[in-house]
């Protein structure tokens, strides 16, 4: 997965854009509501979003695997600290992040991985910290398509499985946690074959 990921980043740049997503300015004033200061970003790609958090004032550490979109994001948002390393173990990092905001990363991981990787973001958070993670829903409109590799897990992409979340789905992954919030998010891109939108699911969580 971490190839498919540099090979995309070294053939397509900055693949999505310059704009944040949608989410990200969503989760923006929730943060500012509740004084987030210090903010991780798990799979931070080449901080298209973490620039949306930076620029306003939030200290913002990313982490990202490919070395390639670690490098864009050194120049495209000098002001947050990049770790080029894997999510799935990120002790190298302190566990006082008063937030943390992942916008589609958790559906790239296989089952094994996904209470792996979640763990790994509880334990950066303080206590009564928030987290806000967005996933492809059931209703995206390559759900079903390509090879299917585990329950609600397909290969759309060769060699990029996908796992499609529904509600009670994504709702159990926090069911240690006060969930805030949870919804679906239309998230509109152009890149690739054109113009079309994301049918996003997101959650809203507080570490209790
Ligand atoms: C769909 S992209 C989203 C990037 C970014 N969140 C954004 O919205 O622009 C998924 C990102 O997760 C990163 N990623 C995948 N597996 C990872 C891992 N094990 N550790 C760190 N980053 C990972 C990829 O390299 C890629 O940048």
């Amino acid at each position: 997965m971490s190839e498919y990921w540099e090979n995309r980043f070294i053939t397509e740049d900055k693949i999505w854009g310059e704009t944040p997503s949608r989410t990200a300015e969503y989760v923006l004033q929730l943060f500012k509501d509740h004084d987030v200061k210090k903010l991780l970003v798990p799979g931070s790609g080449y901080g298209r979003n973490t620039r949306l958090f930076s620029a306003s004032g939030i200290k913002v550490a990313g982490v990202e695997i490919s070395e390639k979109a670690c490098n864009i994001a050194r120049s495209f948002d000098p002001a947050t600290r990049i770790f080029n390393d894997t999510v799935l173990d990120m002790s190298f990092l302190a566990h006082n992040y008063d937030a943390l905001y992942c916008h589609s990363v958790l559906h790239f991981f296989r089952d094994y991985d996904r209470p792996l990787f979640i763990d790994q973001c509880v334990r950066r958070i303080k206590k009564q910290g928030l987290m806000f993670f967005t996933v492809f829903s059931e209703k995206e409109e390559s759900y079903g398509k390509g090879k299917q590799v585990e329950k609600n897990t397909f290969e759309s992409k060769p060699g990029r499985p996908v796992h499609y979340f529904d509600e009670d789905d994504l709702k159990a992954y926090f069911k240690n946690m006060e969930i805030l919030e949870t919804g679906i998010m239309e998230d509109p891109e152009n890149h690739g074959s054109g113009p079309h939108t994301h049918i996003l699911r997101y959650i809203y969580v507080r570490k209790t």
